[in-house]
Order: structure tokens, then C-alpha cells, then sequence
């Protein structure tokens, strides 16, 4: 089969590959979409050490069962299917209390490291196991499917973040995470959204997208814009989504006393913390990691419009592509969001758009 292979730090390649045999408890599928992923760009360069050349990266992908192995029990050929990234252990204590996405033993797909090597779905076929693969809708889009681990990511910001309703909310940052903790906390019942980003660019998504007030600010100008439209108050949630000193501290400051500053962004590796200001003020500092378990409700958010992905997919593109778009997406191109990359296309055949979709083979 073929496959898009890192053979070192920047260099990919289509490569010719063994096409997996799936173990007992997994199921071998044909994949129809898979998305780019931040953290694979940022692995591509050697930068975090999560993707150790030779490795085929992708982790957001969907496809069509074609084999199933002999354990297999819920799943056969045929079947439109996606999955989530974490391949957790199901024994540790973690697992059996349901935070599978703080297994001790989690491997990721698509990530090479001191720990583990799993090959990824940038590649015509990948076999992963069964526990971690859900149906899709009859009327889900491949490549819509490759947005479920993102929205997965920002239904658990949101959910980490306990909202009963009627809150207001600030996301910072309106990258492809923000605007999806835009819409989540939308859906969650929050009374007003307001969210902020240097990109005026993505501002406008963020307004197309349902924004009650979108803010080109940061730092002091943030704080006056938001105290300004709570009367003094502070927001009652700040959702933040870049993951720097400047943001997280703007954040606490943004945030009303007693309030939740939830940390979903993590660029910095370490941050200062106006400590004083957290303690006397009693807020909440909540961090968010992956998702545990809110893939079905993903799947029901999009099929029911009330999340929508379809304005964040840039492109979908062959897998032949991926080189080209993996050094845009590098070089920081304005304007990219996500990148899908279908493997069941060849460079000939053009790019279709991402709703042109071929439901299965
Ligand atoms: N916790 C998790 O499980 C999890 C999962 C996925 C991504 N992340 C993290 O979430 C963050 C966002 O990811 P993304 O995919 O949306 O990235 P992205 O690059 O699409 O978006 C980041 C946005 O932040 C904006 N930004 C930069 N500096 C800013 C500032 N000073 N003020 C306001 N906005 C600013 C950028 O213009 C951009 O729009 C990253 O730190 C990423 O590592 C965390
Ligand atoms: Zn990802
Ligand atoms: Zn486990």
C-alpha cells in the first residue's frame, strides 16, 4: 500500500508499505480521510520528540472497514467508521474509572517515541483496535469525520469546565480549537461568547460562527474590552486556546472572582502564574487534556448542526499532496485551517471539495 512516510525530520515521502494485518481485536480499514494534525506539524520538524522518524503520522481519520479480526464482535466489512486517537490499556485504574485519556499505558496513533511506535492513517489502510473505533451516520462525511477528535478536544474543555448555563464566556484564541470551544460552550448553554484573537481573519470565522462580540485585542486592551461588557464583573469561564504566559495571565485577569480559567491551550512548555491574583481572587485553574469518552456526543453535535466544521476544512487534497501541504502548514501560511488528505485519490483526479464526498468504496 501507499503511505506518506517521514523518513527523517522534514523530509516526507510516498513510500510503499506492507499493508497491515489486523490482530484478533481489530479491525483493518481503507481510509477515506485523515486529517492534519497541529501536533503532527509540530512533530515533522523534530520539535517535540513525538515523532521519531521512520513513522507514517496521521491520527484524525475515517474510513470503511474491510477486515475485522476473529474477536471482533461489533463491526464488519463495510462499515463507515472513525476513531479516536489514544489506544488505551481498558485495565489500569484510570481505564476502570473511565479516564482513558489518562490511561498509564495510552499509546497514540501515529506517534513514535521513547515508548511506543504506532503507525498512523496517512496510508491507504490501517488496522486499529476495535474498542477504540465508532460507527458514523450514513450522512457524515469522511472528512467531516476527520474533525472529531478536535471538536472531541473542545466538548472536554467545555465539559472539564462544569457549566450549569446562562454563563458568560471568553474563549482566547480562535484557531481551530477556540472556534470549536466557541460553538461547544454555545451548545452547552452558555448566555454570552465572546472570543478574542490577534488574526483578524479568524475573528471573522469566529463571528460567521455565532461570536456574540469578537475582539482584536490582547493583554491590557482585552481586560478593558471585557470589563467593559460585564460591567465590571469579569466573564464567568474563560476557555483559553493559545497556551502562552500573555494569554493565561490576560485570562485570570479577564475572569470574575470565583471563576473558572480553563487551560486547553499549551504551547509554552511552562508558564508564569500571577499567583496572588489566583489565590486572593479564588479561581479556578482547570487543565484539559484529549477527551474521555465525548466522541459519540461529537458525532451528534455535527450530525445535528449544532457544531459545524465544514468552514474549518481548508482543503482535502490526495495523499500525493501531503509533502506540499505539510511544509505550508510549517512555514505558517496564512489562512490554513485543516488540511484532509485522502488517500483514495490520486494527484490526477483534482481536488473535490469537502462536501463533494464518496461515502465508501
Ligand atoms: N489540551 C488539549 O488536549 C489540546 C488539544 C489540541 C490542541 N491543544 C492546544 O490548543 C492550542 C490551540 O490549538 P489550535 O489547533 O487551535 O491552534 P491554532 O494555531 O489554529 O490557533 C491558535 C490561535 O491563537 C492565536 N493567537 C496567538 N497569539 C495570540 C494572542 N496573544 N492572543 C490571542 N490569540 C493569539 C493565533 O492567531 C491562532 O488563531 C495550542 O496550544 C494547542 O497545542 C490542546
Ligand atoms: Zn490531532
Ligand atoms: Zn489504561
Amino acid at each position: 500500500m501507499k503511505a506518506l512516510l517521514l523518513s527523517e525530520y522534514n523530509r516526507l515521502t510516498i513510500a510503499e508499505q506492507p499493508r497491515p494485518e489486523p490482530a484478533s481485536d481489530e479491525l483493518l480499514i481503507q481510509v477515506a480521510a485523515c486529517g492534519i494534525c497541529g501536533s503532527d506539524v509540530h512533530g515533522y520538524d523534530g520539535s517535540t520528540g513525538r515523532r521519531i522518524p521512520p513513522i507514517v503520522m496521521g491520527h484524525e481519520a475515517a474510513g470503511t472497514v474491510v477486515g475485522v479480526g476473529s474477536a471482533v464482535s461489533a463491526f464488519s466489512p463495510g462499515d463507515r467508521v472513525t476513531f479516536d486517537s489514544p489506544v488505551y490499556c481498558g485495565f489500569c485504574d484510570f481505564c476502570q474509572a473511565g479516564q482513558i485519556n489518562l490511561c498509564n499505558n495510552r499509546q497514540v496513533i501515529g506517534v513514535s517515541c521513547a515508548e511506543f511506535r504506532r503507525a498512523g492513517a496517512f496510508a491507504e489502510f490501517i488496522a486499529v483496535p476495535e474498542r477504540i473505533a465508532y460507527k458514523l451516520p450514513e450522512t457524515f462525511t469522511f472528512s467531516d469525520a476527520a474533525m472529531l477528535e478536535a471538536v472531541s478536544v473542545a466538548l472536554h474543555g467545555v465539559a472539564v469546565s462544569e457549566l450549569k448555563g446562562q454563563e458568560t464566556i471568553l474563549v482566547i484564541g480562535a484557531g481551530m480549537i477556540g472556534l470549536l470551544l466557541l460553538q461547544a460552550s454555545r451548545a452547552a448553554g452558555a448566555s454570552r461568547v465572546f472570543i478574542s484573537d490577534v488574526d483578524e481573519t479568524r475573528l471573522k470565522l469566529a463571528a460567521d460562527l455565532g461570536a456574540d462580540d469578537t475582539m482584536q485585542a490582547s493583554g491590557a486592551l482585552l481586560i478593558e474590552k471585557i470589563m467593559r461588557l460585564t460591567g465590571g464583573r469579569g466573564v464567568d469561564v474563560v476557555l483559553e486556546a493559545v497556551g502562552r504566559d500573555e494569554t493565561i495571565a490576560t485570562g485570570i485577569d479577564c475572569v470574575r472572582k470565583g471563576g473558572t480559567v480553563t487551560l486547553v491551550g499549551n504551547i509554552a512548555p511552562q508558564v508564569n502564574l500571577p499567583l496572588q491574583k489566583v489565590v486572593s481572587r479564588q479561581i479556578r485553574l482547570q487543565g484539559s487534556c484529549a477527551s474521555s469518552g465525548e466522541y459519540a456526543q461529537a458525532i451528534e453535535m455535527i450530525a445535528s448542526g449544532k457544531i459545524k466544521v465544514a468552514p474549518l476544512i481548508t482543503a482535502v487534497a490526495p495523499l500525493s499532496e501531503g509533502p506540499s501541504w505539510f511544509d505550508r502548514l510549517h512555514a505558517r501560511e496564512p489562512n490554513l485551517m485543516k488540511i484532509v488528505l485522502d488517500p483514495r485519490r490520486n494527484a490526477e483526479s483534482g481536488r473535490q471539495s469537502p462536501n463533494n464526498d464518496i461515502p465508501s468504496l
